[in-house]
């Protein structure tokens, strides 16, 4: 196991720039699956969660090549396998995204439940009763969803509540289904747009992805495509808070400022400076930063991947700041490491007061989740002293060589061996 030692505090300047979106590039990856040709993607992250999804793919019966950050999917003739275990999706969730290409192409999937995760209990029963709609029979069995249909049939469906990979998984099993399938109060956010880009690039018949209801009218087969996926706004996002946070000056090079577009107006609320570009952002902290209360929400919302970063930024802002966390119902597991660095932090339910500025001092902290990691590493980058986040395999599942992007950007990190 390997964890951070950062020495603090430090003030970050430079540029930098994101990975490939790994929320864009996990549904893009099971897309293959429903792919007649080779699908290549191009702009992946090097991340952990995406070297697991190459591995349930191959145990799938899909032949993956590998090339730098360009992957070449191929499962052309019948996977050989329907079933995604245990031991793969209880490291991540995400592996739940095989199971409407499955059922869409095999006529059948079995996924094991994903079960609760570090951040709330996570079902999927949307993504089931989606598949129901669309006439799969599902069943649930010793822990594990099996669902079968002989061809998926379009209709309408609506989301009892918005979310990204149930809109994924649905958007994908409709692609081939027979006729047409309406998708309402689905998820918004930009890597759902992303995968439909590509999904009509491999053939498929969809309108509205990034809206509230998305039509699809379902086509015989898919073919190969080439499709390069976006850039990660939750990564970009995390080095502009890291520029915040250290009163920096960074500019993060090669975004979609669109998509980073609540992140960058709370920015300017607690007092930073910042200069949107077409497809850059600058982001500048040289005064004190102001507290500034923020809620989450589904995009356009201010994003739950971004709420542990932005929690670490309010421990510096003058004044007190709630945040409001309405996606996840347990995910402030960074709040009580923050308060052993000296943060003072109130939690209650969804709800975290913080009091701030207080001076951050370095301490051995425990990260518990992906964000949650990243959280403590940007209070660790303005703590007076050492601090040594461990676990860094939870980072490691998201951020492509965080250490050596911070230190591009002058801060003072290392990576050791436990
Ligand atoms: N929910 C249900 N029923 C369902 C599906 C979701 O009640 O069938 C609830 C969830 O329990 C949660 C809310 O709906 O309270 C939203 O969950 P959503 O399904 O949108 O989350 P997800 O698709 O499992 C993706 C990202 C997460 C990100 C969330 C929210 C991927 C692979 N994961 O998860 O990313 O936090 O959307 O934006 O796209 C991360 O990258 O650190 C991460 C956790």
């Amino acid at each position: 196991m390997d964890r951070f030692e950062i020495i603090g505090p430090n003030r970050l300047q430079g540029t930098i720039r994101a990975a490939g979106a790994k929320n864009a590039a996990l549904p893009a990856l099971t897309a293959a699956l429903l792919a007649e040709g080779t699908v290549e993607l191009s702009g992946l992250p090097a991340v952990q969660d995406i070297r697991t999804m190459v591995r349930l793919l191959e145990h799938l019966g899909a032949e993956v090549e590998s090339s730098g950050h360009t992957l070449a999917v191929t499962s052309s003739g019948k996977p050989v396998a329907d079933d995604a275990d245990y031991a793969l999706v209880k490291t991540m969730r995400a592996s739940v995204l095989v199971l409407g290409p499955l059922v869409a192409r095999l006529g059948h999937a079995r996924v094991s439940l994903p079960g609760g995760c570090a951040i709330g209990v996570r079902p999927i029963d949307q993504h089931l009763a989606g598949l129901e709609a669309l006439g799969a029979e599902v069943t649930l069995e010793h822990g594990y969803v099996t669902a079968r249909a002989d061809r998926l049939v379009g209709n309408r469906f609506k989301f009892a509540g918005r979310t990204v990979t149930g809109t994924e998984n649905l958007l994908m099993a409709a692609t081939l289904a027979r006729g047409t399938t309406v998708l309402d109060n689905c998820a918004r956010e930009p890597e759902v747009v992303d995968l439909a880009r590509l999904l009509t690039a491999m053939g498929a018949r969809i309108r509205g992805a990034g809206e509230d209801r998305i039509e699809i009218q379902g086509v015989d087969s898919l073919g190969g495509a080439s499709h390069r996926v976006i850039a990660d706004r939750i990564e970009g996002g995390t080095y502009l808070l890291a520029a915040a946070i250290t009163g920096g000056d960074v500019v993060l090079e090669d975004c979609a400022p669109g998509d980073l577009a609540a992140l960058l107006e709370v920015l300017e609320r607690a007092g930073c400076a910042v200069d949107v570009r077409p497809t850059a952002v600058r982001v500048s902290a040289a005064g004190p930063l102001a507290a500034h209360s923020i809620e989450t929400a589904p995009h356009p919302g201010f994003p739950t991947d971004l709420q542990a970063q932005y929690m670490a930024l309010m421990t510096q802002a003058q004044g007190r700041s709630s945040i409001h966390e309405t996606v996840f119902e347990n995910r402030f597991q960074h709040a009580p490491e923050l308060v052993r660095m000296g943060a003072a932090i109130q939690v209650d339910g969804g709800y975290a007061w913080v009091e701030g500025p207080a001076p951050l001092s370095g301490a051995h902290v425990m990260a518990t989740d992906l964000r949650a990691s990243a959280c403590l590493v940007l209070a660790g980058l303005v703590a007076e002293g050492r601090t040594v986040v461990h676990r860094i395999y939870h980072l490691d599942r998201g951020y492509e060589g965080m250490e050596e992007k911070l230190r591009g950007l002058g801060a003072r990190v290392e990576r050791a061996s436990e």
